[in-house]
């Protein structure tokens, strides 16, 4: 072992240049590993700052257009929509997520109008739909799996028939990928992707994106943890991970993203199935209000998203990825 000891081996020699760092660079990030989650929101002419999340809005869809245009000039593969819906939409069993003409499925075919080049990937689940604010409806106080989950399928169909590339159930009810996947043949949709949020994390880092969608209104102090996963878990991640890829899913989704990067290693040492991470609304918020205030340089960005590449990512959602494609670009 004596070759592998100073001054045989000095860590430092590829490190001593840019042309050898980049040759033995082990992971890299590109505008290809990035999913831009979009909120959209009724009305026309509105392109609403959304104060938690600076730098970010909420596009009518008139305006939308143009947004997706900028999101194509920086080849970004795809793009996740969140709703914010009017109060007077929402009631208890979030029955608009239902009507085939919702701001969702209007804004997909929108989309697929304007481009069939851009992957568009959709939520399902209840929240930005129900007067309390949950994923699911209730049934004696707690959220009822079997009868949110037949209202999912019912979603996800709708949004399937709408253009929707990949069907994301992000509501962590039991047994939803089977109905989905079932649904989604029965109707002959073989080929529409599903992105399970197999490890999503009951978490408060969720925060500025309730308020993004509204969802946080009637919300209160009330919390998910009767169907998110407790953030002192990982093996029950690997069961949930089992059974999504058992159930039909073609990728699986970790979230939050940087404080669960050992749940991602741990799933891609585990699985042979794609990974995704979702660096979630209260990580953006972080890291563009240091950024503002001064207090870190940017490339934090490209530090936090190749870190998922490291742990095991196929890609990323982040908000971040308008500004990291342009940085990516300049790069090149
Ligand atoms: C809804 C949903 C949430 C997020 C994505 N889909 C919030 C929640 O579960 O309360 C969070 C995304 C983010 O924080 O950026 N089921």
């Amino acid at each position: 072992m004596n070759s592998y000891r100073f001054p045989f081996t000095r860590m430092r020699r590829t490190r001593t240049k840019k042309f050898i760092r980049n040759l033995v660079k082990e992971n890299r990030l590109t505008v290809n590993d990035l999913i831009y989650p979009l909120f959209i929101v009724d009305g026309t002419d509105k392109k609403e700052p959304i104060p938690e999340m600076p730098g970010l809005f909420r596009y009518s869809l008139d305006n939308l257009k143009n947004e997706i245009k900028n999101i194509l000039s920086l080849n970004i593969p795809a793009i996740a929509i969140f709703p914010k819906i009017s109060n007077n939409l929402k009631n208890p069993s979030g029955s608009e997520a239902l009507n085939k003409n919702n701001i969702v499925c209007n804004a997909i075919k929108l989309i697929k109008d304007t481009t069939s080049e851009l992957g568009v990937l959709c939520d399902v689940a209840l929240d930005p739909y129900t007067d309390h604010g949950h994923d699911g409806v209730i049934k004696n106080d707690y959220v009822d799996n079997d009868e949110t989950v037949k209202i999912l399928c019912e979603q996800a169909l709708i949004q399937t028939e709408a253009g929707c590339d990949i069907i994301a159930p992000s509501d962590m009810m039991d047994g939803r990928i089977r109905k989905i996947r079932k649904i989604l043949e029965n109707n002959n949709h073989k080929n529409t992707l599903i992105m399970s949020y197999t490890a999503k994390y009951s978490s408060s880092f969720y925060g500025p994106f309730r308020h993004a969608v509204g969802s946080s209104n009637n919300f209160g102090n009330k919390d998910k943890s009767s169907y998110q996963m407790d953030y002192g878990n990982s093996k029950e991640a690997i069961r949930e991970a089992e059974l999504d890829i058992s159930e039909g899913t073609d990728m699986i989704m970790v979230k939050p993203g940087l404080p669960y990067l050992d749940i991602i290693s741990k799933l891609n040492h585990k699985f042979d199935i794609p990974i995704f991470a979702y660096q979630v609304s209260g990580e953006y918020s972080m890291i563009i209000n240091a950024i503002n205030n001064g207090l870190l340089d940017r490339s934090v960005i490209l530090e936090t998203l190749t870190s998922f590449k490291r742990a095991g990512c196929s890609g990323i959602l982040t908000y971040f990825a308008p500004t990291v494609s342009k940085i990516l670009n300049e790069d090149n």
